[in-house]
């Protein structure tokens, strides 16, 4: 067995009312989290001990559970203590809060129980943003078809395509796997994509083929005040492989340049293979909406 550092193990979460030490907490091996992969997660950052864009992590929360069935256990200001009291009880300034609600315990059958209780589990670990040399240099991604199923606007647990997908890149020594459906760019295994083409942000329209981030509406934002078009239309795959720029968004990314696709330099003459103008100005921007928007 993989032993939990004791670090994680030592650490404060919280499990269906109680606050405990992450070894001690235990669910039920009737779970339909761990039977089914039924329930619905959040991964929200925190920087310097305030929560970043808290209010749309929790609406997003509240349209996957309804899309689900799953009555949401807490206001949102219940949500907001029980992440405060995680956030209070850990070392780090910078944080990743992730919170999974499941339908709960019973009985072994596919059709969804109506009388039973939401499983509701909280962690908090320390924010791993990306190392430097990723920021200055970019990173390698690889694109492959997107196998996975029809709703990825769903921010589900059962992330098994997501998971396969993204090991597709890390067996190729890549840190994304940029996914292709149909010939259209949909989204990366664990975020989103941007493509830079003739100074404009593109971005794939929100569907159920993928899961909108928090950092969608935020990178509209943020392009909107540096005065960049900013477009979501259908992208496709020959505009990801020709693009100008391509970047990542994430909770634990921000956004991040990809300087390597398939092997390949991504983008033109003296760029050919570095991280962009355009990028450079939205980390900037993401960097000053970290300070404004953290609650
Ligand atoms: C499949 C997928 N798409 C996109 C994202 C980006 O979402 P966010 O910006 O809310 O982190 C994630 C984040 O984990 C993801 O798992």
């Amino acid at each position: 067995m993989t032993a939990v550092p004791d670090q994680l193990a030592d650490s404060l979460c919280y499990l269906n009312g109680e606050f405990l030490a992450v070894r001690d907490a235990r669910v039920s091996v009737l779970d339909r989290g761990f039977l089914f992969g039924d329930g619905i997660y959040e991964a929200l950052p925190v920087y310097g001990r305030r929560l970043f864009r808290f209010d749309e992590h929790m609406a997003r929360l509240n349209r996957g559970l309804s899309k689900i069935r799953i009555a949401n256990p807490f206001t949102e200001a219940q949500w907001l203590a029980h992440c405060r009291k995680l956030v209070a009880a850990h070392e780090s300034d910078d944080q990743a809060i992730y919170l999974q609600v499941t339908r709960g315990v019973a009985p072994r059958n596919h059709v969804m129980p109506t009388d039973i209780s939401p499983t509701v589990f909280m962690m908090s670990n320390p924010l791993l943003p990306p190392a430097p040399e990723q920021r200055h240099k970019g990173v390698s991604c690889i694109t492959a078809r997107d196998f996975r199923w029809e709703h990825g606007d769903l921010k589900s647990i059962s992330l098994l395509g997501n998971v396969l997908a993204r090991q597709m890149s890390a067996d190729r020594g890549a840190v994304e796997t940029i996914l292709i459906r149909d010939g259209y760019l949909t989204e990366a295994s664990s975020s989103n994509v941007w493509v830079v083409h003739e100074g404009a942000v593109l971005g794939p329209p929100k569907s159920e083929h993928l899961l909108e981030g928090v950092r969608y509406e935020l990178m509209r934002e943020l392009c909107e005040e540096e005065g960049i078009a900013f477009n979501l239309r259908p992208v496709p795959e020959a505009e990801v492989l020709a693009a100008d720029e391509l970047m990542l968004s994430s909770a634990s990314k921000e956004v991040l340049p990809v300087t390597l696709l398939d092997g390949e330099p991504v983008g033109h003459g003296a760029l050919r293979g570095k991280p962009g103008p355009v990028y450079a100005r939205l980390f900037e921007a993401y960097q000053r909406a970290k300070l404004s928007q953290s609650i």
